[in-house]
């Protein structure tokens, strides 16, 4: 049974995250997508409401061998414990290279047994990230297929909270 862990802080997730969970599920037996709370980052949704996220937009039958995990301290220690052979990264352009690159030696330095497995994202998700659908949701602008409609909802739920409290 080959196992691929899908990392990330899907802060929120967006349709971009949601391709290559897909394509991923096609490529291995099981796809673990494993949420993080990353301490170098201000995040704008809790973890359990990221994880929470994740579990709804994967909750049908396109994801059958897709769950959703938290995981905390290093990653390849949780992908080790899960006794997967890959970690899943997306690639958008050259900028995300650089830093992706980097992760994959460092982990590949720890566990050489353990493979990166890149994914290029569909054209039309190449611009897409979790900051710039955030930026755009803050400012009042419209996120609308970028993101599936019930992160949508809480965004737009999030930051007129976040005014109401101002
Ligand atoms: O979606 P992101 O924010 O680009 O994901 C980055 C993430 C969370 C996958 C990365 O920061 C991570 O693996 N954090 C866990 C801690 C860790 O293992 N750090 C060393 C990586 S070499």
């Amino acid at each position: 049974m080959t196992i691929g862990v899908y990392p990330g802080s899907f802060d929120p997730v967006t349709n971009g995250h949601l391709d290559i969970i897909k394509r991923s599920a096609s490529i291995f037996d099981r796809v673990i997508v494993a949420v993080t709370e990353d301490n170098n980052k201000v995040n704008l949704f809790s973890l359990q409401e990221r994880y929470h996220l994740l579990r709804e937009v994967t909750g049908n039958s396109h994801f059958e061998n897709v769950s959703v995990e938290m995981f905390s301290g290093l990653l390849i220690n949780y992908v080790r414990e899960k006794e997967a052979s890959a970690i899943i990264r997306g690639l958008r352009a050259v900028s995300d290279f650089e830093y992706e690159m980097q992760f994959a030696l460092m982990n590949k330095k720890m566990a050489p047994d353990v493979e990166t497995l890149f994914l290029t994202t569909s054209t039309e998700y190449s611009f897409l990230s979790s900051s710039i659908v955030k930026q755009v949701a803050s400012l009042g602008g419209c996120v609308r297929g970028l993101v599936p409609p019930t992160v949508e909802d809480e965004l737009i739920l999030k930051y007129k909270n976040k005014k109401g409290g101002r």
